[in-house]
């Protein structure tokens, strides 16, 4: 089940540095939100709070809330590794586990969780990497090292990864920048088919990449260096990308900064 995600006051620190401030929006499950905006305003770090990846960083620290549905993540009590295993992520660059199978790979989260038989293991990791369109190519070869894999299979390979433990949220930071055109569409295409079973949330550096994958846009600035980064506005993508409210998102997408 993908979930709704709802954020009040959300503020990110490092240290003593605020990275973001004060940031509130809300993402509706089965989704695609896509956040925008110039190097260092801040993408990557709202990314990680969302699933208390933030806090793992030396000197991370959160104020404000975030609701999964119903459930504040940095309420009391809050489990911050089911957190993350109920949001998942999948990072710029490729990071299959070098020495593990692309099977073992897959199986990787599910082990952590513990209580598979064997078959139920290789179905789910069947099943995971047909649903990252990755099976066709893979499934002659499934022993053999993730690392053996092109840059868009083992992107494609850690999505397999991420929803083999079935999350409700996926989060996605710049999953294409270290890929080639042809690789970057499959992964687009993926996450249009991905949104009918999750909520996601995609940071791109790239304007047409946005306006394809997304059904909203967040556009976030700093208003100097040093300033932590704010939510500008948030609105459906053909919105953002055609009448935005705000000028400075205007000279963003038009490219006149950033
Ligand atoms: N590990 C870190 N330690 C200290 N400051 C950091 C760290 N990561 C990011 N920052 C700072 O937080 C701000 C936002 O960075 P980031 O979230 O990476 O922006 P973006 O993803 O939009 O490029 C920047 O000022 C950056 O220098
Ligand atoms: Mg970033």
């Amino acid at each position: 089940m993908a979930k709704r995600i709802d954020v009040s006051g959300l503020s990110a620190f490092y240290g003593t540095h605020k990275a973001i401030d004060d940031i509130s929006m809300t993402v509706e499950p089965h989704s695609v939100t896509a956040f925008i905006g110039p190097s260092g305003c801040g993408k990557s770090t709202f990314l990680r709070t969302l699933n208390r990846m933030h806090e793992v960083t030396p000197g991370g620290r959160v104020e404000g809330k975030v609701l999964l549905d119903d459930e504040n993540l940095y309420g009391p009590g809050v489990d911050p590794v089911a957190v993350r295993r109920t949001v998942g992520m999948v990072f710029q660059r490729p990071n299959p586990f070098p020495t593990m199978s692309i099977f073992e790979n897959v199986a990787a989260g599910l082990r952590l969780n513990g209580g598979h038989r064997r078959q139920d293991l290789s179905d789910i990791v069947e099943r995971s990497l047909r649903g990252a369109n990755l099976w066709n190519e893979v499934k002659d070869r499934l022993h053999k090292p993730g690392s053996g894999l092109s840059g868009g299979q083992q992107q494609r390979l850690c999505i397999a990864r991420a929803i083999a433990v079935e999350p409700e949220v996926l989060l996605m930071d710049e999953p294409c920048s270290a890929l080639d055109p042809i690789s970057t569409l499959a992964i687009e295409d993926l996450i249009g088919e991905l949104k009918e079973r999750f909520t996601i949330v995609i940071v791109t550096h790239n304007m047409q990449q946005a306006a394809r994958v997304s059904d909203r846009t967040a556009f976030f600035n700093l208003a100097a260096v040093g300033q932590p980064g704010k939510l500008i506005e948030i609105d459906e993508t053909d919105r953002i990308f055609s009448n935005p409210s705000v000028q400075a998102t205007e000279d963003y997408i038009s490219g006149r900064f950033g």
